[in-house]
């Protein structure tokens, strides 16, 4: 994920500037910039690569200026390179600006710019950003107090997206302006100088004091004061916060872990997963693929194949791409689709899901899919990782770096990405009621806000891990898309908290595993899909009767009284319900570890990223 710093002081801008930029280097990234204002012109120095290869820039070690801008892009849109790294300037030099999330009305913008004469010089949406600034500047009294605030306000309130925004002009050189929505950015400040940063970590060295801005609130620093204004440039008051971090909770920006962070995350990764790919005015684009409607009709069966937690992120995606697409899915693991001659041919669509792209297996299997003359499609979450060099196509899910062994915001937002792709699908087959389609597409934007409400079961959900974490077996059942979380939720509680735990479509229990049912052992039920909530119901009381502890999650109005712990999450379309059901059930699993004083982030015998056999 991109990372933005930026400092106004009396010292020289440079040093603190690289500084900072190493401290956001554990977000990933594959270019890095700086800008500072110099004597008559504002600097630029930019690359693809790390941070510490700007050290080698010529000229950077003769840079004056005490007020800078500094960035870390991770490529989302135009390949790693020059030109596409941040910072970017508009066309007259005047202005500097880095920027963090996605301008979804970037097209519109740059032609109306190409139109008024603008060049652009990169392949991203960012670089709209200083020449709308600049085109706003002289529309103004230029130089006059207050025009580069307007004119950064003006082309802000224009762009439609999630950013965060520093920008600096080469006329205004005792100033910087900030701006931030649904993107995240913080300002720190100490008497004469005053910094910014994607997160509190990259400057806490300097400052304890914070301020936080809301969407669309602005700030405009200067080295001894910040003034804060919202998007009408009335001026607010803002609380200063005191953080008392130390540095390893700073990196984990403030969570004790990273695993938790990463729950935490979920409401941002999925905002960037759905990026330009879902507007609100329902369209719905997937530029990275170019299926047309004969080659699409020609397809009679898809497989998904994955390992592991993506495997059972492709189960959920299974269910919205056959009721949408009306195509056979297949779900496979990899390791064994790559072994048992799978029937697939030329009119087979492969999708391969992983969040490292490097798992052996993944990649054995797409490439024996590939021999097979199948179409291959990768979804990643690393950019450029081997998995995305092998497919056909590539899809990204934008959910930043994962460093926790636990996968959980690559789960969601794998999750929808797939009910996106087949939206996509659907939309060129025609094989959907656009009415159904365009009430899912809804229910996808409202995710990143619903994933917010759903993270407030915390405390109970820690309660709840309390009384159980010193148990040997549980079980987790659910039907139908319920019984894919079933199966995800069974296998955080293994791997964090060694706790043995089976997971089980809810009406197979009386099958056979009902016998291991006795007094006091703990059964989860996901109860989301309103068609199935009476019978799956009907089977969790058959292991109350023979004296299960159990806890419901579920969107549905259901008699509580008969249940040890019943957690509401809110309603969503059932394709996509995982991405709420699974919150609570990841919570589960992180508190039940801390409870029994285990490594949450690195447990024992897993690897983050499976490249062997
Ligand atoms: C579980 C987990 C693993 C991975 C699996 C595949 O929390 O992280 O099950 O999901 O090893 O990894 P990727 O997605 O990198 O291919």
């Amino acid at each position: 994920m991109c990372g933005i710093v930026g400092y106004i002081g009396n010292k020289k801008a440079t040093p603190i500037l690289l500084n900072g930029l190493s401290q956001l280097e554990y977000r990933g990234y594959d270019s890095a910039g700086i800008s500072t204002i110099e004597k008559d012109k504002i600097s630029l120095m930019k690359d693809k690569g790390r941070v510490k290869n700007l050290y080698d820039l010529t000229g950077i070690d003769s840079l004056e200026g005490t007020v800078g801008i500094a960035h870390t892009r991770w490529a989302t849109h135009g390949k790693p390179s020059k030109e596409n790294s941040h910072p970017h300037m508009d066309n007259s030099n005047t202005f500097s600006v880095v920027h963090n999330g996605i301008i979804e009305n970037y097209n519109e913008l740059r032609a109306f710019l190409t139109d008024k004469g603008y060049n652009f010089l990169s392949e991203t949406d960012s670089e709209v950003i200083p020449n709308l600034i600049h085109y706003y500047y002289q529309k103004e009294n230029k130089k006059e107090k207050g025009s580069f605030l307007t004119a950064f306000k003006n082309a802000c309130l224009d762009l439609k997206g999630s950013f965060s925004i520093a920008g600096i002009c080469l006329d205004f050189p005792d100033n910087m302006i900030v701006v931030r929505k649904d993107s995240p950015l913080v300002i720190g400040n100490s008497e004469t100088e005053n910094y910014i940063s994607s997160d509190i970590p990259a400057i806490l060295s300097f400052t304890k004091k914070f301020y936080f801005l809301n969407d669309l609130e602005f700030a405009v620093l200067y080295r001894d004061n910040i003034v804060f204004f919202d998007k009408n440039l009335s001026i607010i008051h803002k609380e200063c916060q005191n953080i008392s971090w130390n540095a390893s909770s700073a990196e984990k920006n403030g969570f004790d872990d990273y695993m938790l962070k990463e729950i935490y995350e979920q409401p941002t990764a999925i905002r960037e997963t759905i990026g330009f790919r879902l507007q609100e005015d329902g369209t719905c684009n997937l530029d990275e693929l170019n299926f047309s409607k004969p080659y699409l009709s020609l397809i009679n069966q898809i497989y998904i194949i994955a390992c592991g937690t993506a495997m059972h992120a492709g189960l959920a995606g299974k269910v919205c791409i056959e009721k949408l697409c009306k195509i056979p899915t297949q779900v496979d693991i990899a390791s064994e689709f790559r072994y048992r001659d799978p029937l697939i041919d030329t009119s087979t669509l492969c999708i391969f899901i992983s969040q490292s792209g490097e798992t052996a297996d993944t990649i054995a299997a797409l490439k024996l899919a590939r021999s097979k003359g199948a179409k291959t499609i990768a979804i990643s979450n690393v950019i450029g990782s081997s998995i995305t060099r092998e497919a056909d196509y590539c899809i990204y899910t934008h959910a930043g770096p994962e460093i926790a062994v636990a996968s959980t915001k690559a789960y969601t937002s794998q999750i929808v990405l797939l009910n996106i792709l087949a939206i996509h699908l659907a939309e060129i087959l025609e094989t959907q009621d656009p009415k159904i389609i365009s009430n899912l597409k809804k229910e996808i934007l409202q995710l990143p806000k619903k994933i917010e409400e759903t993270l407030k079961c915390s405390e109970v959900i820690k309660s709840f891990a309390k009384t159980v974490y010193s148990e040997k077996d549980m079980f987790f059942l659910g039907r139908g898309i319920d019984e894919t979380v079933a199966r995800e939720a069974s296998l955080k509680l293994k791997e964090i908290s060694y706790i043995h735990s089976e997971s089980y479509p809810a009406g197979e229990l009386k099958h056979g595993p009902i016998a291991l049912i006795e007094n006091g052992v703990t059964v989860i039920g996901i109860l989301t899909d309103s068609t199935l909530v009476e019978k799956s119901i009907s089977n969790i009381q058959e292991v109350i009767t023979r004296g299960a502890k159990t806890l419901i999650i579920t969107n549905q109005n259901i008699e509580n009284s008969m249940f040890d712990l019943v957690v509401k999450i809110p309603q969503t379309s059932p394709f996509i319900s995982p991405i709420l059901s699974v919150v609570p059930m990841q919570l589960f699993a992180y508190y039940i570890s801390k409870e029994k004083g285990l490594d949450v982030d690195k447990p024992r015998n897993l690897a983050k990223s499976v490249t062997v056999e």
